[in-house]
């Protein structure tokens, strides 16, 4: 039996996140420059076999969730063909769980077609309900289209429907209370995410963060908010809305990490694997895959990226390094 993706403080990786391009159909300010973009090229980018391939790996090696991001992750022409082969993946642990994180655009299209082809779950971007908000944060003026896409979400079955919303002073964070009603009201699992240091113009500053007591006392002016239990190693925190069963969730990432319970680990989508979001270094699995390397070659490489997994992401230290890499290009 191969060992399992474990770390020098014993956490246990079970879940994969994997980008599958860095394009992206919106601009939003907190994620990518305006315009030049560097783009990754495409020669570089994994084949839909070498994902398929590299997942495979990593569900052998324990692995039972299985995310895809991007960028934009529908914007990869054959997603559905990605999600129906990564679903149909065996390992000790049997099939893994396939789910999507998306801005929702193209689901009106897709959200059927992926649901027959084994998704189990998606969430989804939504940081306003303001059309004009929508447009000066995205850069895009396609409100009416992610929402069209949130209802498809729902009519294809996928439940729960997840709505992510990065929380930001001056700019949304009057809407917290509009958007736990929206959500309630359509059958939505809202969340709020404290914005990390990932913005492309590299502009975060820890003073001006939204953080998760100010939206929760937002929320209480509002509504009454149960704790509700048993979290595990889910970066939500959820509390019952007025007594449930509507939750509302938060992402505190920055005023109350989750590290010690972190079990991800990512793949960008030009093959490199990556131990944090925050990670300094990244293990080369496109080089390794290309050169002919067998599936325990492949399996080592995971144990080695995960061997220099650090303890958490030091946001709040004073030696703290932004990313090398763009958002829109680790995946969130
Ligand atoms: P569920 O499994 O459905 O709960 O998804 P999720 O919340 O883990 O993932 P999603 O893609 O919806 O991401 C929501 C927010 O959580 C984004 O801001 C992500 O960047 C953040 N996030 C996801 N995984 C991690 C992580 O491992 N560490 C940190 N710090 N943030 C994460
Ligand atoms: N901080 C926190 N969350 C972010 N996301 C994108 N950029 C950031 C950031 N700087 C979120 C997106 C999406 C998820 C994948 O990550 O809003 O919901
Ligand atoms: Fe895991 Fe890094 Fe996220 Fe912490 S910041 S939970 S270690 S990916």
């Amino acid at each position: 039996v191969p060992a399992a993706l474990v770390d020098r403080f014993g956490r246990v990786h079970r879940d994969l996140r994997i980008s599958l391009t860095d394009r992206c159909s919106l601009r939003c300010t907190y994620c990518m420059p305006a315009d030049g973009v560097p783009w990754l090229a495409a020669s570089t980018m994994l084949s839909t076999d070498e994902l398929v391939r590299v997942a495979a790996v990593a569900v052998g090696l324990g692995v039972t969730e299985i995310r895809l991001t991007g960028g934009e992750p529908l914007l990869r022409a054959d997603v559905v063909d990605v999600v129906r082969r990564m679903a149909a993946l065996t390992g000790p642990a049997g099939s893994p769980e396939v789910s999507l994180t998306t801005n929702a655009l193209r689901l009106p299209r897709l959200a059927a077609p992926l649901r027959d082809a084994g998704l189990a779950r998606v969430n989804i971007s939504i940081d306003t309900l303001d059309r004009e908000r929508f447009r000066t944060l995205t850069r895009r003026d396609r409100l009416d289209d992610t929402l069209a896409g949130i209802a498809a979400a729902k009519a294809a079955g996928f439940s729960p429907v997840k709505l992510n919303a990065v929380a930001m002073r001056d700019v949304n964070d009057d809407e917290v209370v509009d958007l736990v009603r929206f959500a309630v009201d359509g059958g939505y699992e809202m969340r709020f995410i404290e914005q990390m240091p990932l913005d492309a113009g590299h502009t975060w500053e820890r003073t001006r963060m939204v953080t998760q007591a100010e939206i929760l006392d937002a929320l209480s002016a509002a509504f009454t908010l149960t704790e509700v239990p048993g979290r595990g190693s889910a970066p939500a925190e959820l509390w019952f809305v007025d007594g449930g069963p509507a939750t509302v969730g938060v992402i505190a990432s920055v005023t109350a990490p989750f590290c010690g319970a972190c079990d991800r680990v990512r793949l960008t989508a030009d093959g490199q694997l990556r131990s944090c979001l925050f990670a300094r270094s990244e293990t080369d699995l496109r080089t390794l895959v290309r050169s002919g390397a067998d599936d325990d070659a492949v399996a080592q490489a995971f144990r080695d990226c995960l061997a220099g997994k650090r303890a958490g992401h030091d946001i709040d230290d004073p030696t703290f390094l932004q990313p090398l890499r763009p958002m829109s290009a680790i995946g969130g």
